[in-house]
């Protein structure tokens, strides 16, 4: 597997698209109340891209080899739903929980990906604390990330801390490079061994993005050609963030005013490059 280190330049795009991103999110969080439908989501967060960012959504008509082109702006999984749910009539109801990923392309061609929880009004002890040991994976995940760790050190954090509280992680999508390209080199997953793996070196940029189950790991595809489910029905949760490795460390691209901060599990382990603004809205 070959990875090329982003240059300066790549890399301030990057800042940029991962940012707007993650905007996305801080914007759409004040609509995701019990009653509105996952459509109308989609609605706004395609006219909040084009007509407030002038960015494009690079998930809408995306079509990966085999697959029908995807139908919608964002992808809005709920409950069992793990990820790619496409958005549609249904309304969202008090105890629900909902990721939604967006992935943004900029004017000059660079992709910014990211995906966050969202719990409608109160729901379940078992959904919250998914939802909570789901974002504490991904920066247990994103803790791991320096040069000279290798990508199987970040899969083991991420799949010992789901495991050691009896969750379980899905196998079958992983994190990804990303860049001008929606999906590179390298495959991050979210499972493995210490010390396995490509090495990471300073200019790397990829997601982390753990799709955790409450029950067992087993997908199912519904029969739209895209969304993806718990086999046993269980709830699933995901967060994603992309990020850069380096020379000291990790450096979160998709930070915004609204997003989550870290949990308390990785005080002290995470350089942020940027202070994060007050959050208006809690992991769980
Ligand atoms: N944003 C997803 C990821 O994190 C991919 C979504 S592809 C779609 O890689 F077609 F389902 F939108
Ligand atoms: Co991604
Ligand atoms: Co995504």
């Amino acid at each position: 597997m070959s990875v090329k280190p982003k240059t300066p330049d790549e890399i301030a795009h990057m800042r940029v698209a991962c940012r707007l991103a993650a905007e996305v999110l801080d914007y759409i969080e004040p609509f995701v109340k019990p009653g509105v439908t996952t459509g109308e989501l989609d609605r706004l967060c395609h006219k909040y891209m084009t007509e407030v960012q002038h960015t494009t959504s690079a998930t809408l008509n995306y079509q990966p080899a085999g697959y029908p082109p995807y139908p919608a702006s964002i992808c809005t999984s709920v409950n069992h739903q793990i990820c790619h749910g496409i958005p549609g009539p249904k309304a969202l109801k008090k105890g629900d929980i909902l990721n939604i990923d967006v992935t943004i392309i900029t004017p000059d061609g660079f992709f910014g990906d990211t995906s966050r929880m969202f719990i409608l009004g109160e729901a379940s002890i078992l959904a919250k604390r998914l939802c909570q040991v789901t974002h504490e994976c991904m920066w247990l995940g994103i803790a791991a990330v320096k040069p000279g760790a290798r990508l199987g050190d970040i899969g083991h954090v991420i799949q010992r801390h789901a495991e050691g509280n009896g969750f379980s992680v899905v196998r079958e999508f992983c994190g990804h490079g990303i860049g001008r390209k929606f999906h590179e080199a390298p495959q991050v997953l979210h499972y493995g061994r210490p010390n396995t793996g490509l090495e990471l070196a300073p200019g790397m940029i990829f997601t982390i993005e753990p799709m955790i189950n409450a029950g067992k790991a087993a997908i199912s595809e519904l029969g739209d050609g895209w969304t993806i489910v718990t086999k046993d029905r269980s709830l699933s949760a995901q967060w994603e963030h992309t990020v850069l490795v380096t020379e000291t460390g990790v450096d979160v691209l998709s930070l915004s005013a609204a997003c989550p901060p870290p949990p308390a599990l990785v005080d002290g382990k995470i350089k942020v490059a940027q202070p994060l603004a007050a959050p208006t809205a809690s992991p769980a």
